[in-house]
């Protein structure tokens, strides 16, 4: 086995998340006006399941209690259009209190359950923005947004290490269970940077490992999809989120059960500068 390199992983993970939006809307019963995105990379899935994208099925112990991760958030006027579509590992609107006003970044927002809730909370005099690499999840967090009315977020296509955002226009940014997918980590750190006012927040759920991982599963392309062959060493984690120039770097860390060293962060670090220094 080889090391796939960025553009192969990139590829591989949009196809894995693609599929699963197919899978999802290939189902009867949510009445939901989808734009088909005019570069999808795929069609719907077959029954068969024979479609053109891989199957990438997420680790149960990462995704598994959806429920669980949003306890206690107001998640209850969300349609499953945005619930069974959600893939997250923590609750990054919960790591620090978003206030009204404020504007805020989601880094693979996927059918746009942490926008919702970060909506709610900054409220009509706030917005929030959700960046996403795979057309078919920014369709269907568009047609989300329609339906359950939220007209302060915006979905843009794009990619975490290059984001199509100002820079130094955002108060806080949120992230679940993506940073991890991303071959280049450290890029994806700096935009970050880049793109927040000086004092903004970063507040990432993700996952992280709390040993060294073997190379055979660094190597194992299904498992950059289901977000274990591409987490980082926690240590290694939050020096990533340093070296980009953030401070008050912390993490809230939980192994998963039966996860063999696999766990669930609740990172927060803040751009220096601004109103708190
Ligand atoms: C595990 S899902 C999480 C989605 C969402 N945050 C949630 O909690 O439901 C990962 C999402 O990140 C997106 N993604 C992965 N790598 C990305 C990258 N490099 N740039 C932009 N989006 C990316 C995928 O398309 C997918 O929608």
């Amino acid at each position: 086995m080889t090391t796939p390199n960025a553009d192969e992983i990139r590829v591989h993970v949009a196809k894995a998340y693609a599929s699963r939006v197919n899978e999802f809307l290939s189902q009867p019963g949510d009445e939901l006006d989808v734009v088909q995105a005019e570069d999808a990379c795929c069609g719907p899935a077959t029954e068969s399941g024979d479609a053109c994208c891989a199957p990438g099925e997420p680790a149960e112990f990462v995704i598994s209690n959806i429920k669980k991760l949003y306890e206690g958030a107001d998640t209850a006027d969300l349609p499953g259009s945005v619930t069974d579509v959600a893939f997250g590992c923590g609750n990054p609107t919960a790591i620090d209190a978003l206030q009204p006003g404020e504007t805020v970044l989601d880094l693979g927002s996927g059918g746009g359950i942490d926008c919702f809730l970060a909506a709610k909370m900054v409220g009509p005099t706030g917005q929030v923005y959700g960046v996403d690499m795979t057309p078919e999840m920014v369709s269907l967090a568009r047609a989300n947004a329609t339906k359950v009315g939220a007209t302060n977020v915006e979905f843009r296509l794009g990619e975490i290490e290059h984001l199509p955002i100002p820079g130094d226009t955002v108060d806080v940014i949120i992230s679940n269970c993506v940073i991890n997918l991303s071959p280049d980590k450290d890029q994806v750190f700096r935009e970050a940077f880049r793109v927040l006012r000086p004092g903004g927040r970063l507040q990432v759920s993700d996952i992280v490992w709390t040993r060294p991982v073997d190379e055979s599963t660094r190597q194992d392309m299904e498992q950059w999809a289901s977000c274990i062959a591409g987490a980082l060493l926690e240590s290694d984690y939050l020096d990533a989120i340093r070296a980009a120039g953030f401070v008050e770097v912390s993490a809230d860390t939980s192994e998963y059960e039966g996860g063999n060293g696999v766990a669930s962060a609740a990172v927060f670090a803040r751009k220096p500068g601004g109103p708190h220094e």
